[in-house]
């Protein structure tokens, strides 16, 4: 068996990225990125989903590899985010015959965004296409995280093609399935993706997860990475904790800094957290870190501790960006302390205050609020900040 026949009659035809260096121009790729594109063939074939367009070329020559001159009947369109759908054109020259399958809101978006307004098999929630020996069966999880998302099942082969869902950056060395691929590159890569594109989106996921969830299902198939066969259980359920936003034990210090005294307090703080034993401990500058990555953090994590000197009466530019980051997902519920510096008029400890109550967070301890350079007493009190939260932490594990 081909090793891109992934289950009988389920052919694997995505392509690697190792070249676009900002997914969606935000989001860093240093170990590239998949986009996967199956077909399910039957005594018709689908293709489901495309790849981003500058791929399609290579997209034809996987799908001519595995089906020779015989003609794509149906494209199955499970999300319209255009590095899945803008290689549609081009498939629609190759397969002129080709029909589209998508719910309403999906049909609406190919016609807005290529102008292609043509015959297509209109699918609602539970429809069903009958391939002659496969059957496709199209389940709407809207906002997962995009308003028209599906995932489209194939009970004969107890195969899910989720779209976005459970998928994760890093590109497909040569491996499709878990079972041929190295999985422990991936799963900091599909809290990375998680946290950065589908984090707002915790209750769509959740309700996709109640219905989807029923299904015997043996392989899924996302959109991005591996193929999940022998994982599919622990992909499930780090999308089901995700998806609650979930943390485990762990401290996340994340603080701005321009010439190192905010620092200080930071670096302080987790020397005394080291010293009480509660880690895992992670510290990022936010000038240097990837925001990606400390979003990941702090949505694996359940203690956060920000720092952030003053900056012109507000906050120091890349703290406030990591907090609009935080905003815009609605993460419920983090442990959460602050400390800040100034030298004049100090606003940062207060504003970090207004951020955990707009979050709807308690603050832990008191802000730490040095003027100038520290003393004695701030380092006091950065030991102070951090008893208390160990023993927050501590009394939280028993
Ligand atoms: C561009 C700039 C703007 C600042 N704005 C304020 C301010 O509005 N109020 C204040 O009290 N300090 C202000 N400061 C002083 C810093 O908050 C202070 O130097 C602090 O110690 C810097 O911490 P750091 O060493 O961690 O960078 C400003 C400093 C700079 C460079
Ligand atoms: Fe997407
Ligand atoms: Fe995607």
């Amino acid at each position: 068996m081909a090793i891109t026949e992934i289950r009988p009659d389920i052919r694997y035809v995505g392509v690697n990225d190792r070249t676009t260096t900002r997914f969606e121009g935000l989001w860093p790729l240093p170990q590239g990125v998949s986009y996967n594109s199956y077909l399910a063939v039957g005594e018709q074939v689908a293709l489901i989903d495309t790849v981003e367009e500058r791929f399609g070329g290579r997209l034809l020559e996987n799908i001519r590899h595995e089906i020779g001159d015989r003609p794509v009947d149906y494209l199955v369109i499970n999300h319209m985010e255009p590095d899945h759908s803008s290689s549609i054109a081009l498939l629609r020259r190759h397969y002129p015959e080709m029909r589209l399958v998508g719910n309403a809101k999906t049909l609406q978006m190919v016609e807005g965004y290529y102008g292609i307004a043509c015959p297509a098999h209109t699918v609602a929630d539970g429809g069903q296409l009958d391939l002659g020996g496969l059957t496709l069966q199209f389940h709407l999880i809207p906002m997962v995280h995009w308003p028209e998302t599906m995932a489209t099942w194939c009970p004969e082969r107890q195969t899910l093609f989720s779209g976005d869902a459970f998928g994760t950056f890093g590109a497909l060395d040569g491996g499709i399935t878990d079972t041929q691929v190295e999985t422990e590159r991936y799963w900091d890569e599909m809290r990375r993706y998680y946290a950065a594109i589908v984090g707002k989106y915790g209750a769509p996921v959740q309700k996709a997860l109640a219905k989807l969830g029923s299904l015997p299902i043996h392989t899924i198939c996302p959109t991005h990475g591996p193929v999940w066969q022998r994982e599919t259980a622990r992909v499930v359920d780090l999308y089901d904790r995700m998806s609650r936003y979930e943390a485990e034990p762990g401290v996340v210090i994340a603080y701005g800094s321009m010439y190192g005294n905010t620092e200080r307090l930071a670096e302080r703080i987790a020397r005394t957290l080291a010293e009480e034993q509660v880690g895992p401990i992670r510290v990022y500058n936010l000038s240097y870190a990837e925001p990606s990555e400390v979003l990941r953090d702090i949505f694996r994590y359940d203690t956060l501790l920000v720092g952030s000197p003053t900056y012109n009466g507000a906050l120091f530019p890349p703290v406030k960006q990591l907090l609009d980051l935080l905003s815009a997902r609605g993460i419920p519920r983090r442990r959460f302390a602050r400390f800040g510096s100034f030298t004049w008029a100090g606003t940062a400890a207060r504003l970090l205050g207004e951020f955990a109550q707009q979050m709807k967070w308690e603050c832990t301890g008191e802000a730490v609020e040095m003027k100038q350079g520290a003393t004695d007493a701030d380092i006091d009190r950065c030991d102070a900040l951090a008893r208390t939260l160990a023993a927050e932490i501590k009394a939280a594990r028993r």
